[in-house]
């Protein structure tokens, strides 16, 4: 990459893993990771709430960070079900992805409160990873670009900055469907969002993340792309060989 910002590698384990996979996973990416000199890339996993405890302890040590990916506006209260970003640091994590699309559909999340959960992780220190990307209708009618800058100015809650907050931009229809945006596509897309941030971030420092069907074949591409800083790791994520190959392709 020709920019100083550093990639990140985000894997996102969904609702994947019981202990005993989700900790032979966790540890053979963290010996991958101790092994390796120099990483090219932050990395973090980013396992079910249930995880946490069990795969925090395996990845110390290592390179490789933990995150959560959800975390609720309150720090705490009669919210059942639901984990505080204060919880997530407690447990370990330094990231936590808000706003991704299985969260926005599943669960009918907008724009207001992806910010505030945004600005919840931040005032708990943690890193928000916030989610935008539009469906395959809003593209195919040439809102893409539309779609994702109202998305950008309502989920980045305001006095964030390049340090507590990276954007991720998912296209709804490439997640988890093997499809992706045409490298171009993906760039002018990235240039867009980098365009749109808020006055109040230092827009060239913001690390942008790609996602949505990123796997070992197409990283190299996705990731040589200017204005692509890493990449949110679904599927590839669960294997880590996969996960491992893509962050090496980040040098
Ligand atoms: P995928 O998921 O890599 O399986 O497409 C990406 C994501 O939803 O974060």
């Amino acid at each position: 990459m020709e920019h100083a910002r550093r990639p990140l590698i985000a894997g996102n384990w969904k609702m994947n893993g019981l202990r005993a996979d989700g900790l032979e996973r966790a540890r053979a990416l963290a010996a991958l990771a101790g092994a390796a000199d120099a990483p090219p890339c932050d990395w973090v996993v980013c396992p079910p709430a249930s995880l946490l405890l069990a795969v925090g302890p395996a990845l110390a040590g290592s390179p490789v960070t933990l995150g959560g990916q959800d975390c609720h506006t309150a720090a705490s209260g009669a919210h059942t079900g639901d984990v505080s970003a204060a919880m997530l640091a407690d447990a370990g994590c330094r990231y936590v992805i808000v706003g991704h699309s299985e969260r926005r559909a599943d669960h009918g999340e907008g724009d207001a409160l992806v910010a505030a959960k945004a600005a919840a992780a931040q005032a708990a220190g943690l890193v928000a990873i916030v989610c935008v990307g539009e469906t395959e209708a809003e593209r195919d009618a040439g809102r893409a670009h539309a779609v994702v800058a109202r998305q950008i100015a309502g989920s980045l809650p305001a006095g964030a900055s390049a340090l507590d907050t990276v954007v991720a931009y998912e296209p709804v229809w490439a997640i988890g469907t093997g499809r992706t945006p045409t490298p171009d596509d993906v760039q002018a897309m990235h240039a867009h969002i980098r365009s749109c941030a808020p006055p109040a971030i230092d827009a060239s420092a913001l690390r942008i993340l790609y996602g949505g069907s990123v796997k070992p074949g197409n990283a190299a591409t996705l990731l040589r792309l200017a204005d692509v800083d890493g990449a949110l790791v679904g599927g590839a994520s669960l294997v880590v060989e996969d996960f491992w190959a893509i962050g090496e392709a980040t040098r």
